[in-house]
C-alpha cells in the first residue's frame, strides 16, 4: 500500500491542527514529525511537548523521525508523548540493536534511517527488527531541498534485500519527494512517501496531496 506521510515541518506552525486536518482530508495517512536537535543536524525543530500537543488532534499514526544525538535518552519521552513509530539514524546509534529494542519496549514501532552516504548493506543485521527503513533522499536538516537521484538504486537494493531475506519491513523515502520525483521513488520500491514542501502551501494543500497520491499510485501500477 502506497501511503503519504506528510511532513509537518513545512506546515504553518501557528495552525497545525488545521494543516493536519487538510492533509488528512486529502488522503494523507501518516503524520511525519521531524525532530532536530541542532547537533546531529544543523537545525532545531520539535520535542516531545509538540508531539503530545498533536496527539489528540488526529487518529493517524505519528511517525517521529529523530535527527538527534543520543536518541536513547529521549525515546521514552517520545513514546509517552504518543509517537507510534520512532525512527533513529544509523549514524547516531553506536548500539543500534539496543536502541531499536528500547523503542519496541516502549510500545512504539522501531525504524532505522540512513543518510545518503551510508551504505544500505550496513542495515542487514537489524532488518528483522524494524517496522520500516527510511532512506534519506537529501542530507537531513531542512525541508525543501533538492532530491538526490543517487538514492534510487539504494531503494532498489533495499527492496531486493527484503525479498532475499524474506522480510516485510516497509520502505520509506524522505527529502525532495515531490510531483516530479515521486514516480521514480515508488517504482524503485518505496511505499511510505514523506513529503513536506510538495504538500503544504496556503490554499493548495489539499489539491497538492490529492495530485501527489494520484501520481504515486499510478506509478505503483506500472511495472518497470
Ligand atoms: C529533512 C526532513 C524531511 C523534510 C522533507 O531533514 O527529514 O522530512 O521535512 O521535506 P521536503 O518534502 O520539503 O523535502
Ligand atoms: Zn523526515
Amino acid at each position: 500500500m502506497i501511503e503519504l506521510a506528510f511532513s509537518i515541518l513545512s506546515a504553518d506552525f501557528a495552525h497545525l491542527a488545521d494543516e493536519i486536518a487538510l492533509a488528512t482530508r486529502a488522503g494523507g495517512t501518516i503524520v511525519h514529525v521531524d525532530v532536530m536537535d541542532g547537533h546531529f543536524v544543523p537545525n532545531i525543530t520539535f520535542g516531545p511537548p509538540v508531539v503530545k500537543a498533536i496527539r489528540p488532534l488526529t487518529s493517524l499514526p505519528l511517525d517521529c523521525h529523530l535527527m538527534i544525538e543520543n536518541p536513547d535518552k529521549f525515546i521514552p519521552d517520545f513514546a509517552a508523548a504518543g509517537a507510534d513509530m520512532i525512527a533513529v539514524h544509523w549514524e547516531a546509534c553506536p548500539h543500534l540493536n539496543r536502541t531499536l529494542q528500547l523503542i519496541a519496549d516502549h510500545g512504539a514501532k522501531p525504524a532505522v534511517v540512513i543518510n545518503p552516504a551510508t551504505p544500505v548493506d550496513f542495515l542487514v543485521e537489524v532488518l528483522p527488527l524494524v517496522h520500516h527503513v527510511l532512506i534519506m533522499s537529501v542530507n537531513p536538516g531542512f525541508g525543501g531541498q533538492k532530491f538526490l537521484p543517487a538514492c534510487l538504486p539504494r531503494i532498489r537494493q533495499l527492496a531486493q534485500l527484503r525479498k532475499d531475506l524474506g522480510l516485510n519491513f516497509r520502505i520509506e523515502v524522505d527529502g525532495g519527494v515531490a510531483h516530479d520525483t515521486v514516480a521514480s521513488v515508488v517504482q524503485a520500491g518505496a511505499d511510505m512517501l514523506v513529503a513536506g514542501s510538495a504538500i503544504f502551501s496556503p490554499g493548495k494543500t489539499e489539491a497538492n496531496a490529492v495530485d501527489f497520491l494520484r501520481t504515486a499510485r499510478a506509478a505503483a501500477s506500472v511495472t518497470v
